[in-house]
Order: structure tokens, then sequence, then C-alpha cells
């Protein structure tokens, strides 16, 4: 059976993620056989979940409590849509994926790698990216760049040391993964920043 290339693209908050996406859509726009989804979401459940884990009234949620509703989130996205999509030889490109979790519950929230990445594999029956985009920005930098965090958002108003501990997370991820992970340094203008996400994806033969 032909299987599809899976790809994620990953950063803190501010990189130019959603930007990013943006113009990977633009780019394969009309071709049916690239999906893109979004991560927490995705599937009516996975976003019932996304609104629970982003409500700024639930500000009381335990670690362990968020790390179970993202892989919640996951393991119904990686069932209902990415495998079967998998299977069918599509290119899924996921905006976010594990190694937020890694980056962000592990890392920075400190509950460790060891226990993130078990529950990952749970969540996703073995299945990681072929290739992970990492738009490499600190946080400092990015959140200027932004003009401030989201006041709707939980984790975005979680403060610079959360975030820098983020970056930090990630930095570790590339390094252990480098077969797997590829930075991209975002702080250029959007459009340079696309050619080399391009660039990337062609190389890695990703596309
Ligand atoms: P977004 O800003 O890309 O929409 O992501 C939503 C927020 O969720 C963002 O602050 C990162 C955070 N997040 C985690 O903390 N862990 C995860 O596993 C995922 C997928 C996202």
């Amino acid at each position: 059976m032909s299987k599809g290339k899976f790809i994620t693209i990953e950063g803190c908050e501010g990189v130019g993620k959603t930007t990013q996406v943006d113009l990977l859509k633009q780019a394969f726009a009309g071709r049916e056989d690239v999906l893109f989804l979004r991560e927490p979401g995705g599937t009516a459940i996975s976003e019932q979940i996304r609104r629970i884990i982003l409500d700024v009234k639930n500000e009381g949620m335990s670690g362990i409590c968020e790390v179970l509703l993202y892989s919640a989130s996951r393991a119904q996205l990686v069932e209902e849509v990415i495998k079967p999509a998998l299977r069918e030889g599509k290119t899924v490109i996921c905006d976010r994926f594990t190694d937020s979790t890694l980056a962000y519950q592990g890392y920075a929230r400190g509950l460790g790698a060891d226990m993130v990445e078990t529950l990952s594999d749970i969540a996703c029956g073995g299945l990681k990216p072929d290739l992970t985009v990492f738009l490499d920005l600190d946080p400092v930098s990015a959140f200027k760049r932004k003009g401030g965090a989201d006041s709707k958002d939980r984790l975005e108003q979680a403060g610079i040391q959360f975030h820098a501990k983020v970056y930090e997370g990630y930095k570790r991820i590339a390094e252990r993964y480098p077969e797997r992970v590829a930075c991209v340094p975002a702080g250029e203008g959007a459009q340079r920043v696309h050619e080399l996400v391009m660039q990337l994806l062609k190389e890695r033969g990703a596309i």
C-alpha cells in the first residue's frame, strides 16, 4: 500500500506559524492529495477538547490533565483522519503535533520528556512525522513581532519565562532528532521564510 508523507510544522508563539501554514495552503491550492490539519483540533471531538484546553477560565488545570487532553485530542485525530489519509497516499501537513507536547508540557511544564514520549506513542499508535519543520525564532523577538500575547489564549498568557523554556525544549528536540527535525530561521520576512520552507520540502522529497 502506498504511504503518504506526514509533515509537521512547529514553533513558539508568534513565530509566524499561521502565516506560513496559510502560504503553504496557497501553494498547494487545488491539490486534493495534500491535507492540512491543526492541533489541538481537526475532528469534531478534538475541536471540543481544544476549547477546554485553551479556555482562560481553566487556569486551574493541572499539567497532567493538560497533557492527557492534548493526547486525547491527538489520538482521535490520528485514528479518524491522519492514518486513513496517509494510507490513501495523501501528504498530511499538520500545524503542531507531538513535538509541541514535548516542548510545552514535557520541557516547559516540567512533566518530563520520557512520560510525554510514552503518552505520544500511545496516542499515535507509533505514528511519527517524516519531516518536522521547526520555525526557529526566540520568544522575545516573536512576541515583539506579534505585538504581545493573546488575552483569550491560556497558553499564550503563561509568561515569557514559560515560552523561553518552550523554545529551549524545541532546541533540544532538534538536537535529539536531527534527521527528522529541520530548523528554518523564522526571523526574516514571511515570503522569504516561505521560500526556505518550500525549498526544504522539495529537498526532503516531501512534496
Ligand atoms: P496554536 O497557537 O498553534 O493554535 O496552538 C495552541 C496552543 O496550544 C499553543 O499555545 C501551543 C499549545 N500546545 C501545547 O501546549 N501542547 C500541545 O501538544 C499542542 C498541540 C499545543
